[in-house]
């Protein structure tokens, strides 16, 4: 629900003539909430004045767009920034540097910008639509990076232009033109860099510190990027300011790992490491791989401040004790998913630190029907006091098996997101799930699967998430489901939960929002 100020500033960031001409005249106490209605309104003109004239140091993206509704997976989720509004707030900052280098030290004192910091932390991400309206991860840090770059240059300029000044006005004092230090506007920032963005990246990286346009990465993720080019821009991140570091699809492998672990170690904020796809294979290790297994675990150990940490899709069989083994501090955060896990793991997960604080799970892709069944039952359970979310897609899951689970789920009294996608349960093993869901107060998304008697029996089962989406159920039954899952979740008083097949639109549930 809007607020009686909210809808106010929209009725006035609706006519740029008059607020340009009254912006002047209004308290500073009312900037934020006009921000905010002009940024959702895409009320570009507006926004540049605003920017122009913004009387904090601090802009900041998620204070002021945030939702005062704070239930995280409600339908209302945080939409993707516009694309126009967001270049209209970098090119309104841009401008105010440039403005105030062309001063130079004229109006050292008497400045008018008051902006240090531009915060553009956490603000969405979508990935998957390429929708042109809005503004990705990707083109964001493009975007800043060019920026950064030009106003470097800019002030190279100004600083050659003023030197040219003195030196004709026959001053002595040359060497005394120091760039000036008091102009700057720091970007806390997320970034996402590929190989096509490295070069852009590293230079604005480089330029940075001494760039009046400032970037500090809090989480940084790079796909498909050399281990020199990865080390190129850790090496040149500002190390307090490093929260996350996200390196997927990198192909690094073990020993590639190796080398890079040793640069997070100087990040001392680091709280999260994801190191999906990177082909950590542990089976058939020779000597030499045992060694380096042995220096993963001491790196990773090194870290101390990890709380999440995310080696999915690697091959881990047998040997998780080794790898985590290094850890000292409980994470929070453990995502395993297609790790080709063992019981022996699963096991030693339960034995483990981490059994107390562990707020996040995923070990989707895992085939938990059989011998792994009573070592994760145990797991659960011994989890559910701190158990926040738990993903167990894809798992080979039956009605049988959910019914053998259940019980230690329903421990899990603070379980707020479950994601049961892609298991071969029927239509009836949901309904009793959904039945019985009253002990999950906290339960607020559930992500179920296509039950198995909605397919045509004549065709396989699908048994992985790819063959999910062509695969033909039978539209009747399943319509017919969906009405009667609908007439269940009313009779069960779960209407507070999201129940629903589309795991895209429900993708944000980062450990690091929780
Ligand atoms: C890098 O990512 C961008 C944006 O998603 C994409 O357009 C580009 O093709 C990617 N580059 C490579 C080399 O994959
Ligand atoms: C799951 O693993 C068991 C062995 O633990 C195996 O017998 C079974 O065939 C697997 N199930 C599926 C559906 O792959």
């Amino acid at each position: 629900m809007c607020s009686l100020v909210f809808l106010c500033a929209r009725k006035v960031v609706s006519d740029h003539s008059s607020i340009h001409k009254a912006l002047d005249f209004i308290p500073k106490e009312l900037y934020p909430v006009l921000f905010k209605a002009a940024f959702i309104d895409k009320k570009t003109l507006v926004l540049r004045d605003l920017v122009h004239r913004w009387p904090f140091t601090v802009l900041s993206f998620r204070k002021l767009l945030e939702d005062t509704n704070k239930h995280e997976f409600s339908t209302t989720a945080k939409e993707e920034p516009s694309k126009l509004c967001v270049q209209t707030v970098i090119l309104g900052v841009i401008a105010n540097l440039n403005e105030g280098l062309a001063l130079g030290d004229k109006e050292h004192n008497t400045r008018r910008h008051q902006l240090r910091l531009l915060d553009m932390t956490g603000l969405q991400d979508g990935g998957i639509n390429d929708d042109p309206q809005t503004m990705s991860l990707w083109s964001r840090t493009v975007t800043l990076a060019k920026a950064c770059i030009e106003v470097s240059k800019r002030q190279c300029e100004e600083a050659k232009r003023a030197w040219k000044r003195r030196k004709g006005m026959g001053s002595t004092l040359v060497a005394a033109n120091a760039p000036d230090d008091q102009l700057y506007v720091e970007v806390r920032v997320d970034l996402f860099v590929n190989s096509t963005s490295y070069g852009v990246l590293r230079e604005a990286l480089q330029v940075s510190t001494s760039s009046p346009l400032r970037l500090k990465c809090r989480d940084f993720r790079a796909e498909e990027l050399s281990i020199r080019s990865t080390v190129g821009l850790l090496e040149l991140l500002d190390s307090a300011s490093v929260r996350q570091v996200d390196l997927r699809f990198n192909n690094l492998g073990l020993s590639g790992l190796n080398m890079l672990l040793p640069y997070m170690a100087k990040f001392p904020s680091l709280l999260s490491l994801k190191l999906p796809y990177n082909n950590i294979d542990v089976r058939r290790l020779s000597v030499e791989m045992e060694k380096g297994l042995q220096s993963f675990a001491t790196e990773i150990g090194r870290l101390s401040s990890l709380k999440e940490l995310n080696l999915g899709a690697s091959r881990l069989s047998g040997r998780l004790r080794q790898l985590l083994g290094g850890l000292n501090n409980p994470l929070e955060s453990l995502e395993l998913a297609f790790c080709h896990l063992l019981p022996s793991d699963i096991s030693y997960l339960s034995e483990s630190i981490h059994v107390p604080s562990l707020k996040k799970l995923d070990l989707s892709g895992n085939n938990l029907s059989e011998l792994l069944l009573h070592p994760f039952q145990r797991l659960i359970s011994r989890v559910s006091a701190s158990l926040l979310y738990l993903d167990i897609m894809e798992c080979k899951l039956t009605d049988t098996h959910l019914e053998a689970i259940l019980p230690s789920i329903y421990l899990c009294s603070k379980l707020r997101y479950l994601g049961i996608f892609c298991n071969p349960i029927s239509c009836q093993g949901l309904k009793t799930f959904v039945l019985r869901s009253t002990p999950l107060h906290d339960l607020q998304l559930v992500i179920y699967p296509y039950p198995v008697d909605c397919y045509s029996e004549s065709l396989p089962w699908p048994t992985s998430l790819c063959s999910f989406q062509d695969t033909c159920f039978i539209e009747e039954k399943m319509s017919q489901f969906t009405v009667d899952l609908h007439r269940i979740v009313e009779e069960a008083h779960r209407t507070d939960v999201v129940w629903t097949t589309d795991l895209y639109k429900h993708r944000t549930l980062e450990y690091l929002n929780l």
